[in-house]
């Protein structure tokens, strides 16, 4: 990764022209995305951010709404049986439609000159290492593609003409704050978790929790998933192994600090014993923003910061007794291989049963941690994408059984 800076007119006015396609645009991130597009256009004019594709997988009606407000070329629907209501609702509209996942495959390889990664889980893989493959912007949220695919990513990413910018507001902050010249002085790279709703729970009476509290996240709005794996702490954990990849930081230069106000996102120390730390309002529009605009900053319709206003910044480190995910990411961390990919399918699996009320809170790390002790699924480097889908298919099958054996 390299940063270059410029920032004058004709600098943000070539960056606010970028066709920009937006893979996963009905959810939180792509919502906000289109959020802070539609600002830009009122700062800079009509004509900011022409939008090549929009994604989602099923929710018709908001894509059909996004496509007639922002009039993108393409719009995408994951599951082709919405496909004859797609068509109806954009009838006349004069934007194409497509369906089913090769169609979103498809809208990835579209030429646009930033790509948006905001599915979630592995179903972003194959589009995500699709569009790196095709090169420009990529602006990633996905974090679940680069821990699952792990070392096929970076391959794929060191032959292609793209850059990633991180969105996931810690790894957008370390990019911001590192100092890639200077790399031999890292000491730590240390990425803020807010504890999540649980954090001053004890384990016993986490076993009780339900769907609704796991997802009510004291400082962000997110995706169902992803604010469970906040719940869990297993974000955490899915946001080293990321940083490890997308930054090139071992495992034990990497740390967690728990910081519930989630104002400081991300603290890099170096060897001189400075620490930098950036902070910001909780708000994913601001990294947002600073993907699309990179390297020039533009105006974004987020919160601003008033630290008048707070009552305190506070750190304590995380219990990872009480929040087993985190450590179970960690130990995947440090094996490599196979293991993160193995950790991110049965997470993926152990969060839905848990939406489905089908197991417990407490069951998703023992899902998890049967996936990772089955030996057979450990042995063998990863050599291409059909290998990560393949090993991700079968992991998911074990922790299925699994689920159904506590659901028992
Ligand atoms: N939300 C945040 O603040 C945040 C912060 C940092 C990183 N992230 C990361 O960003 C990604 C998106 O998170 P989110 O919270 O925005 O998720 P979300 O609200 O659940 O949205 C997910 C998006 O992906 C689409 N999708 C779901 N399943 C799909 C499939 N099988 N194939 C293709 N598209 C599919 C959804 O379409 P439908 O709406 O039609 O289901 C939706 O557009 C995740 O990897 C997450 O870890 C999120």
């Amino acid at each position: 990764m390299n940063k270059t800076n410029g920032q004058n007119g004709s600098d943000l006015q070539r960056a606010i022209s970028r066709s920009v396609t937006v893979l996963g645009s009905t959810g939180s991130v792509g919502t906000s995305t289109l959020d802070v597009i539609a600002h830009a256009r009122q700062a800079y004019g009509n004509d900011a951010f022409p939008i090549e594709a929009i994604t989602a997988q099923s929710n018709v009606q908001m894509l059909a709404e996004q496509a007639r407000r922002f009039r993108p070329r393409l719009a995408v629907i994951g599951d082709s049986s919405h496909y004859a209501q797609l068509e109806d609702l954009l009838a006349g509209s004069g934007v194409r439609i497509a369906a089913g996942p090769d169609a979103i495959l498809a809208a990835a390889n579209e030429p646009a000159d930033v790509t948006m990664l905001a599915i979630v889980g592995a179903a972003g893989i194959a589009p995500a290492l699709a569009a790196v493959g095709r090169g420009g912007v990529i602006a990633l949220a996905n974090k679940e593609c680069v821990v699952a695919a792990g070392e096929v990513f970076r391959r794929v990413l060191s032959t292609s003409r793209a850059t990633i910018i991180p969105v996931d507001s810690e790894h957008n902050a370390a990019f911001q704050l590192l100092d890639f010249a200077q790399s031999h002085a890292i000491e730590s790279v240390v990425l803020t978790a807010s504890g999540g709703p649980f954090r001053t729970w004890t384990r016993e009476s986490m076993a009780s929790v339900t769907p609704e509290q796991a997802v009510a996240h004291p400082n962000w709005s997110m995706g169902a998933k992803i604010s469970v794996d906040s719940a869990t702490l297993m974000n955490k954990g899915l946001e080293l192994i990321e940083a490890h990849h997308l930054f090139g930081i071992e495992a034990d230069r990497l740390g967690v600090i728990i910081h519930p106000q989630s104002i400081v996102h991300c603290l890099i120390a170096y060897s001189d014993g400075s620490t930098l730390a950036h902070v910001s309002a909780p708000d994913m529009r601001t990294p947002i923003a600073y993907a699309l605009s990179w390297p020039v900053r533009m105006h974004s319709p987020s919160r601003r910061l008033d630290l008048a206003t707070l009552t305190g910044l506070t750190f304590e480190a995380p219990d990872k007794r009480q929040f087993p995910c985190l450590a179970l990411a960690q130990e995947s961390l440090r094996t490599g291989g196979r293991a993160p990919t193995i950790l991110n399918a049965a997470n993926e699996i152990a969060v839905h049963a848990f939406l489905g009320r089908r197991i417990g809170f407490l069951d998703i790390a023992r899902v998890v941690a049967r996936a990772l002790s089955m030996p057979n699924l450990m042995d063998g480097e990863l050599a291409d994408l059909e290998e990560v889908l393949a090993l991700d298919r079968h992991a998911r099958m074990v922790a299925n059984e699994e689920v159904l054996r506590l659901a028992a």
